[in-house]
């Protein structure tokens, strides 16, 4: 019994006062910062700067919305990383008030740099982990890690915004979804959504925009063929099925599940409840040997205001055609598809159709070029034991070789622990980079992918950033081969370093 601890209870007590006592300093940091941006002139143009994956473009959406709502005018722009050129650039434009969302807190000594010591007003309304500087006159800087909120799954840039829209008007609350689409995207749900996420999730249900159901968590329920759904499930592997057309038309009529109606495929949203529950079973049993078998069923997210049938009815899949806007060079069409413009919607269900195309054309380099590899002078993917290097140059855009990064380490032609490194060339004589982790959630917890890709970078003068889980970075492309040296160096030392730890 707990009472026969000694000393148990009162550390539970004191953890739970430590955990509300962040909380009360973080929304004492939004209300503050609510406050002083209330009263910026409305006369004023707001800049608003923000991050391009999902989180990026929802954080965006929330804000736009905000301002509208409050009669002001803004000038977007939204950026794949926010580098000292661009902190110069934005420097010099006339504008007095500035707000950056999913990002700013890496690159806050830039923005300090540039931005504040020129007289500028900065907000910053960001999740990402503080590296260095954090505080400076003129920029009011929101993020949960400064309240010591760690954990990397509490809430997105789109949820920090959503707590600051909120902060200047209650109404704001009907964006509480976008919130959470940004927290999709930055993959913060996982079976669910925790800490401030569940509290953006009871708002968002109340502003009737979003109900949560129970079902198969695969992609395309609303939209595909049942057995589709199931050849395409790679993110919840079902062996012997996932890949296999014939293989998951077959397994339906083992379960007693006609794949058919008469001439036309069923979809999942065609089933009987009874036939839900067969395949739901018959879906968790064939898993069994993977790691929780049971993670496929869970919490479905139904953006209520989307149509039947809609693939954006999901905000999975919602949050997959933002990320296929923000990386195809298309955020406002995202931007608009968030704030429900009906043709901007369409358009970015178009921009999902390339982007899956370009995420096929990636694979495809990618699987040629790992068949070719050392029979060429040059090797562009180098194969390690414990990690990857997939230097893609100029085969894939740099703005898909994260997606590609993200891929390959799930798709389980690698042990678990494995890192994934890949790099490809972006504009202006700069090579992006991503770096990723193979293996399931127990052994991605062992590593801190951003401060691993952060002593690599800062050997050859680069700048990254990121979570745990997924990191980013950016440097000179003259520097690549150099870089490449550092990273097997360093891979390779944290591998046996991390072996070696009990
Ligand atoms: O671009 P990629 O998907 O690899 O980015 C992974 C993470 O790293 C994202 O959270 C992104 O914001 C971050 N990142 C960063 N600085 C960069 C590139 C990416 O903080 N230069
Ligand atoms: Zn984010």
């Amino acid at each position: 019994m707990d009472s026969e601890i000694p000393g148990k209870k009162e550390k539970i007590a004191a953890s739970d006062a430590d955990v509300a006592a962040k909380m009360e300093a973080f929304r004492l940091m939004i209300r503050e910062a609510a406050e002083k941006f209330g009263k910026v002139d409305r006369s004023e143009t707001i800049r608003l700067i923000s991050h391009l994956d999902a989180d990026g473009l929802s954080s965006a959406a929330v804000v736009i919305k905000t301002l509208l709502r409050e009669n002001r005018k803004y000038c977007l722009s939204v950026v794949p990383q926010l580098t000292e050129d661009v902190a110069v650039q934005l420097a010099a434009e006339g504008y007095n008030h500035y707000i950056f969302t999913d990002l700013g807190t890496g690159q806050f000594s830039i923005l300090k740099k540039h931005l504040a010591a020129a007289g500028k007003t900065v907000f910053v309304l960001d999740h990402h982990h503080v590296q260095g500087e954090y505080q400076a006159e003129n920029i009011v800087h929101v993020n949960p890690h400064l309240a010591g909120i760690e954990s990397s799954r509490e809430i997105s840039g789109a949820g920090v915004a959503y707590l600051f829209s909120k902060a200047l008007n209650e109404k704001n609350k009907d964006l509480a979804h976008l919130a959470l689409i940004g927290a999709i995207g930055d993959m913060q749900e996982d079976c669910g959504f925790s800490g401030l996420n569940k509290e953006i999730l009871q708002d968002a249900k109340a502003a009737g925009a979003l109900k949560v159901i129970t079902g198969l968590r695969l992609f395309g329920v609303q939209t595909k063929p049942l057995h589709k759904v199931l050849e395409y499930s790679s993110e919840f592997p079902i062996p012997g099925i996932t890949g296999s057309e014939s293989a998951a038309i077959q397994f339906l009529l083992q379960l007693g599940i006609n794949p058919k109606d008469g001439n036309s495929w069923r979809k999942l949203t065609d089933l009987s409840d009874e036939d839900l529950v067969r395949l739901a079973t018959g879906v968790v049993l064939q898993r069994i040997g993977v790691e929780s078998p049971e993670a496929i069923i869970g919490p479905v997210y139904i953006l209520k205001q989307e149509a039947d049938g809609s693939p954006l009815r999901d905000a999975r899949e919602f949050a997959t055609l933002l990320n296929a806007c923000g990386r195809l060079g298309k955020a406002s069409v995202g931007i608009g598809a968030c704030l429900g413009n009906t043709k901007l919607k369409e358009e970015a269900l178009q921009v999902l159709g390339d982007y899956k195309q370009q995420i096929s054309n990636s694979l495809s380099w990618y699987e040629k070029t790992l068949k070719l590899n050392g029979s060429s002078e040059k090797k562009s993917i180098t194969l390690e034991n414990g990690f990857v290097i997939i230097n893609a140059e100029d085969n894939i855009m740099p703005t898909m070789i994260g997606t590609l990064a993200s891929i390959v380490a799930k798709s389980s032609s690698f042990n678990p622990g494995t890192f994934v490194l890949s790099l490809a060339r972006a504009e202006d004589n700069f090579t992006k980079i991503s770096l990723r982790l193979a293996g399931e959630k127990s052994v991605k917890g062992e590593f801190n992918l951003m401060e691993i890709l952060t002593a690599i970078a800062e050997k050859v003068g680069g700048q990254a950033g990121g979570h745990h889980e997924a990191a980013g970075a950016i440097i000179r492309t003259e520097k690549e081969e150099e870089f490449i040296a550092a990273a097997k160096h360093h891979l390779a030392e944290k591998r046996i370093e991390e072996k070696l730890t009990p």
